[in-house]
């Protein structure tokens, strides 16, 4: 029951600061809402033709710079908080329409997986919502403009282990992969980049002199990275019985402007995969572990964490799948016996998911994330050794183009 609880409380954690990740977001599914939304795919069909949702999805989406949002989101009498709430309201249904049109392009037979309908038809809601809501002219319906925002960001914060259990339902009729990579690359992207303009907004209400926003001003790559490091050894030590320590080197001091939200997604999941392997690679020596090493470089162009682990490297036949979606090794690892110890049946009940790995998500949406905020994420393993895990971001007001959200 001690271990329970302890598991509770961290996936409580990963939910609140890492709302997107499948494999600890799954457990936490409210348990009506499969229901709730089976309820609500009655009505698909109602909506399916509506050429309101084509007109939009006609229309380009706006992208902005994040110099552009850092420097128009702050005025004294408030008008900013106005103008951010109409470009939104204009913004989101063009952004869910285009996303609409997405799952109305799927093969039929993913199309009709009843998790995949169930997205489709939050987007559907959402859209309407969005489009029904009055013109925002002053501060009261803009108060009622934020209450919309979070409602929506709630019921959508489900969606990435939704779509990953539906294509994983549904993938084996599907012969051309790259149509689901680019469903799924897309509508990751698009996702993230809606949750923060989203939260931009509501964050605007907040008064936090570190902040514009999502932004913040003085952004230390040293300490989200210590905070995630924590992080991810709790799970790994109530995982394995112990966690490799983490040393962190390179550019220790440095801070600029960046938002913590993509790194609150990426870090843990990069974390979590190198203390796995450590940890993997020692079963027989679990409290003599080596230490994972994370460098950080930065520049007036971009800035690059590389996650260094001892963990034995990603073997020459799998090393070009890894960034595959729903590639994993999490079934055979369960089958170790050395492993059947380790793992905690309470929380893998029928399936290798744990908050450790799971769902084969973490490094293709890492990637699809860092790639979509004008960086990469490349990966070296050195066979029998270990793997080295580069994760390059732009910066937001550095000398090269800003990326555009
Ligand atoms: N640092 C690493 N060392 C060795 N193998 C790795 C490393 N990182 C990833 N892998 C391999 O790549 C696979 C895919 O990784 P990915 O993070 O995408 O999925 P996962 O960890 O299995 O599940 P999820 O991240 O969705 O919880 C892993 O199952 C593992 O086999
Ligand atoms: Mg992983």
């Amino acid at each position: 029951p001690n271990g329970l609880l302890v598991f509770l409380e961290l996936t409580a954690r990963t939910e609140q600061a890492n709302p997107v990740h499948p494999s600890t977001a799954r457990l936490l599914m409210r348990p009506g809402l499969a229901e709730l939304a089976r309820e609500r795919s009655k009505t698909v069909t109602s909506f399916y033709n509506q050429s309101a949702i084509d007109a939009s999805a006609e229309k380009a989406s706006v992208r902005l710079t994040l110099a552009t949002l850092l420097y128009s989101g702050k005025s004294p009498d408030g008008h900013h908080i106005l103008s951010s709430a109409k470009y939104l309201h204009k913004e989101l249904p063009v952004r869910i329409a285009h996303r609409i049109k997405g799952f109305r392009s799927l093969p039929f037979i993913i199309g009709c997986n009843p998790t995949i309908l169930q997205v489709h038809e939050l987007y559907i809601r959402a859209y309407h919502m969005l489009v029904d809501f009055p013109p925002i002219k002053d501060q009261d319906v803009e108060a009622r403009f934020c209450k919309l925002v979070q409602q929506l960001l709630d019921d959508h914060k489900d969606v990435v282990t939704m779509l990953a259990q539906g294509f994983r339902e549904c993938r084996k009729h599907v012969q051309d992969e790259t149509i689901l990579r680019n469903f799924l690359d897309t509508t990751l992207c698009s996702r993230l980049g809606i949750r923060m303009l989203a939260t931009h907004h509501l964050a605007l209400h907040e008064d936090n002199p570190d902040f514009v926003g999502i932004i913040c001003r003085r952004l230390s790559p040293k300490k989200i990275i210590e905070k995630w490091v924590d992080f991810a050894r709790r799970l790994c030590e109530h995982q394995y019985g112990n966690a490799p320590r983490v040393r962190i080197n390179g550019h220790v001091a440095a801070r600029f402007p960046f938002i913590p939200l993509p790194l609150d997604y990426v870090l843990p999941e990069l974390l979590k995969n190198a203390m796995r392997a450590t940890m993997e690679s020692h079963l027989d020596t679990p409290y003599n572990v080596p230490d994972v090493v994370v460098t950080i470089a930065n520049n007036d162009i971009d800035f690059v964490i590389r996650i260094s682990d001892r963990g034995g490297g990603i073997p020459h036949n799998i090393v070009d799948k890894v960034m595959d979606y729903h590639f994993s090794t999490a079934e055979e690892s369960a089958q170790d016996p050395r492993m059947s110890n380790l793992f905690n049946n309470i929380t893998n009940s029928g399936n290798q998911s744990s908050p450790m790995h799971g769902f084969g998500f973490g490094l293709p949406t890492s990637r699809a994330y860092a790639e979509y905020l004008g960086g990469s994420l490349s990966i070296q393993s050195m066979q029998g050794i270990g793997t080295d895990v580069y994760l390059r971001l732009r910066h937001i007001d550095g000398k090269g183009e800003s990326f555009r959200v």
